[in-house]
């Protein structure tokens, strides 16, 4: 009983380990409890050229949602830049979401990013949003990141 705890708060632990602190850039019609980014121990979150980066966020919603688009962007010397060639748009589809998503409701978004080995090695933020039917912002988080070799 004793090592089953033990082991179930090791697995929370580890569970937890690349939860980043973020900061919400205009959550409205949803609310992130957590945001991870695998791998990033540490933040700014080090983007190894050539690499696939994970990361689930956990919401819920305040209204129900019939379509979602995700938007990755870097923004950086002040401006807000597309991430060329993000090949999953569509919030609904390989996100782990089954939409409609109903009002209310917790939900665990995951997607990939791929970071190119053309991208230069620069200090970034990561900023990460899901719309809804509507455009308007579901969740939207920022991640402070460097791209490195
Ligand atoms: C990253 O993901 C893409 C698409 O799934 C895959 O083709 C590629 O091999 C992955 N790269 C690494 C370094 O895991
Ligand atoms: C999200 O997770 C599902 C289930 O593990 C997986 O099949 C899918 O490829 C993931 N989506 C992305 C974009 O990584």
């Amino acid at each position: 009983m004793l090592k089953g705890l033990i082991f179930v708060g090791i697995l929370a632990a580890f569970a937890t380990s690349d939860n980043v602190v973020f900061k919400d850039c205009g959550s409205k019609m949803g609310a992130i409890s957590t945001v991870n980014v695998t791998p990033c121990p540490n933040e700014p979150c080090l983007l190894k050229k050539g690499s696939n980066i994970s990361v689930e966020v956990t919401f819920s919603t305040k209204e129900e949602v019939t379509k979602a688009s995700t938007g990755v962007y870097a923004v950086l010397l002040g401006q807000k830049l597309p991430f060329p060639n993000f090949p999953y748009p569509d919030g609904c589809k390989d996100s782990g979401l089954s939409c409609p998503l109903k009002s209310g409701g917790t939900f665990k978004y995951n997607s990939t990013l791929h970071v190119d080995s053309d991208y230069p090695t620069v200090k970034v933020v990561v900023w990460w949003q899901l719309t809804d039917q509507n455009g308007d912002m579901v969740y939207c988080f920022e991640v402070p990141a460097q791209i490195t070799k």
